[in-house]
C-alpha cells in the first residue's frame, strides 16, 4: 500500500471504530429509552398508588435505593435471605406471589396485566433510578 493510500486507510478505520459499531443504536440508547417507556407506564398502570420512589413504605415497599440491598422474603412457606438484583425485580413484577417480603407478607400486590415487553420496561426504569 502505498503512503498515501494507507492514510485514507487508517482514517477509515478511525471512523469506523468510532462510529460504525454504535450504528443504528447503542445497547445503552436503546436501555434508556425502555426505562422512560417503563417510567410513563409506572406513572399510568397505578404502581405508584402503592409504591413510593422516595423512600416511605406505602401499602408496598419504596422502590429506590432497593438494588443490591439484602432482603428477607418467604418462597414457598420458607423464609430466604436474598439480593436485590433486575431478576428479583421482574419477578416480583411479573409473579407477585412467588416471594414476599417478611415485612409486607400481610399485603398483596395485585396480579398484573402487563404484556411481557411493559414488564421489562418497567424493569429497566426501576434499575435506572435505583443506579443513581
Ligand atoms: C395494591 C398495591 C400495589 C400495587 C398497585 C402495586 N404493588 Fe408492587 N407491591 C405491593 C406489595 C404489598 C408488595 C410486597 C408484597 C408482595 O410482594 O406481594 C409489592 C412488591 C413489589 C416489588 C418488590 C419490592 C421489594 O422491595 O421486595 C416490586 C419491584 C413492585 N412491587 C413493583 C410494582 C410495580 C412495577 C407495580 C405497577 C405495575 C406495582 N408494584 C403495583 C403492592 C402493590
Amino acid at each position: 500500500m502505498s503512503g498515501f493510500f494507507r492514510i485514507y486507510y487508517y482514517v477509515f478505520i478511525a471512523a469506523f471504530a468510532l462510529f460504525g459499531c454504535n450504528s443504528p443504536k447503542s445497547a445503552k440508547t436503546k436501555t434508556k429509552e425502555n426505562a422512560n417507556k417503563g417510567e410513563a407506564l409506572f406513572h399510568s398502570v397505578g404502581c405508584t398508588q402503592c409504591h413510593s420512589l422516595e423512600g416511605q413504605a406505602m401499602y408496598g415497599p419504596a422502590l429506590n435505593d432497593i438494588l443490591n440491598t439484602d432482603i428477607q422474603v418467604i418462597r414457598e412457606g420458607k423464609e430466604h435471605v436474598l439480593t436485590i438484583d433486575r431478576d428479583y425485580i421482574h419477578r416480583s413484577i411479573q409473579n407477585p406471589d412467588f416471594e414476599k417480603p417478611v415485612n409486607f407478607k400481610n399485603s398483596k400486590m395485585p396480579k398484573t396485566e402487563l404484556s411481557p415487553e411493559e414488564i421489562e420496561f418497567i424493569t429497566d426504569y426501576l434499575l435506572s433510578i435505583n443506579e443513581n
